[in-house]
């Protein structure tokens, strides 16, 4: 019989002033309390297998904290996320995604000089090694671009030797500049090798978000000029995926950081996780539902199928692990939606009717209702990124990209962690007990 009763007097993390009895077995187990600036207290069971001989259990972790972190909050019931304090929706619709970059690494919105430092210094970063160059004719040019960029990413350690040193804090920020600057350029190489064209070099005299557009879109035959509505909306949209607290892909960075691998590594182990269609992959997923969909007269059959247990479809682009209300992140990504469609002349897009139709019934059923599941972020983003002439194997590269800088700054976070150790859970174990080896020729 455990029973647990709590005394607190509400002080900041790691002043030991609250605790907690836990009363496991007959045993009373004194547990710290330890409460944040904001959000819900956490209990430090870091001493209850010692105490007790037991480990705690929660597959998926929907009850445990993994670390202390001061960069992104985010409350699931209201709807809020916060980056370093400041909500999404201001930072998305004032800001800009190198701005969000800087205030996600050192902890506050740069000044003038900063910010000019800062940016001068990621521009200057842009290019690659001409060797990976290479390295991409490797592929197949229908290799999917996750795959690509898993790869290539994993191999950047081979290319700069010189920031792969995680203890020392100038080649981390290296690193780290390095990362944000070269995405972009590995992503849109990516994309330029699945469609056969040749690789466009970066320009220094264009902004983040206006060179990335510039070297997918533009060929060497003829000019291009970026179009400064569309180059915002990229911008928004890479705020909008910028971080997100300890989802499964940065978890996934923070763990393999644990060990003490090279950034590079990291960041190729979040990639790899945020491919999955349950995450990251969800965009490409959500956009290829719309289609499958295609029409607001076939919307019933897919919500009943959603709501069939025995049916694996789930409804892509919904429901969050953390959200229990709106996605605060799908709203600006809705708006951002619109324009562009509006700037592309694409306002009637049919897919976009579906999803707005297909939006309006689930948010009134009582499945969905019942179960607060809302669209998020991914929802909106696919036909947004159609639009602006991605194919949807693109998609969760450009998820990837943008969540490069919340990647490395949680990866940062952890590593000047002093508290910080390897990640090493473990488990309920239920399989076989000792048992002596049978000769094959007992069996
Ligand atoms: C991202 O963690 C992050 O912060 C992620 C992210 C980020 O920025 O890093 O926000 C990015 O990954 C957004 C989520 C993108 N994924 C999708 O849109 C895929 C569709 N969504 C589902 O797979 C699901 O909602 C998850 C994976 C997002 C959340 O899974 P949970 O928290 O484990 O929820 P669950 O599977 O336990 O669902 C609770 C119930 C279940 O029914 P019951 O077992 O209680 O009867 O809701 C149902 C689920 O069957 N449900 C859905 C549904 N999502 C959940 N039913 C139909 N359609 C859905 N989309």
């Amino acid at each position: 019989m455990t029973t647990v009763q709590t005394s607190t007097n509400g002080d900041q993390l790691n002043q030991d002033s609250d605790k907690s009895n836990l009363i496991v077995e007959g045993k009373t187990l004194d547990l710290p309390l330890y409460k944040g600036s904001i959000g819900p207290s956490v209990m430090d069971i870091s001493r209850l297998y010692a105490q007790s001989d037991m480990f705690t259990y929660d597959p998926g972790f929907t009850s445990t904290a993994s670390c202390e972190s001061k960069i992104t909050y985010i409350d699931g019931d209201k709807g809020v996320l916060l980056h370093r304090g400041y909500p999404i929706d201001q930072l998305a619709e004032q800001g800009s995604f190198l701005e969000t970059c800087y205030l996600l690494l050192y902890g506050d919105l740069p000044q003038g000089e900063q910010f000019e430092d800062f940016k001068h210094r990621i521009t200057y970063h842009t290019m690659l090694h001409e060797q990976i160059h290479t390295f991409y004719k490797g592929f197949r040019r229908d290799a999917h671009p996750m795959a690509i960029m898993v790869g290539v990413v994993g191999a950047l350690s081979a290319f700069y030797h010189d920031s792969t040193d995680i203890n020392d804090p100038t080649q981390r920020n290296i690193a780290s500049l390095r990362m944000i600057a070269k995405m972009p350029t590995i992503a849109a190489m990516a994309y330029k090798y699945s469609i056969g064209q040749p690789f466009v070099t970066p320009r220094n005299d264009l902004d983040y978000s206006a060179n990335f557009l510039n070297m997918c879109f533009s060929v060497p035959a003829e000019d291009y000029k970026v179009d400064p509505v569309l180059a915002r909306a990229m911008d928004r949209i890479f705020i909008l995926h910028a971080d997100h607290e300890q989802n499964a892909s940065t978890s996934t960075v923070r763990l393999a950081g644990s060990s003490g691998a090279n950034p590079f590594a990291c960041i190729a182990a979040g990639i790899a996780c945020l491919w999955g269609p349950s995450h990251g992959g969800a965009n490409e997923a959500a956009l290829t539902m719309l289609e499958e969909i295609g029409s607001v007269d076939r919307i019933p059959e897919y919500i009943r199928r959603a709501k069939d247990k025995s049916d694996p479809f789930r409804l892509m682009g919904f429901g969050h692990r953390v959200y229990k209300n709106y996605d605060p992140r799908a709203t600006v990504m809705q708006k951002t939606c619109h324009e562009v469609l509006d700037t592309l002349g694409l306002k009637d897009e049919p897919l976009l009717q579906v999803a707005m139709e297909l939006e309006r019934i689930a948010r009134e059923d009582p499945y969905f209702v019942e179960k607060k599941l809302y669209p998020n972020i991914d929802f909106y983003s696919g036909i947004t990124l159609r639009a602006l002439g991605f194919p949807p194997e693109m998609f969760t590269v450009l998820f990837a990209l943008a969540r490069t800088v919340g990647w490395i700054a949680q990866w940062r976070e952890m590593i000047e962690d002093p508290q910080q150790r390897i990640g090493r859970p473990r488990q309920l174990y239920t399989g076989p007990t000792l048992r002596d080896y049978v000769p094959t020729s007992n069996r």
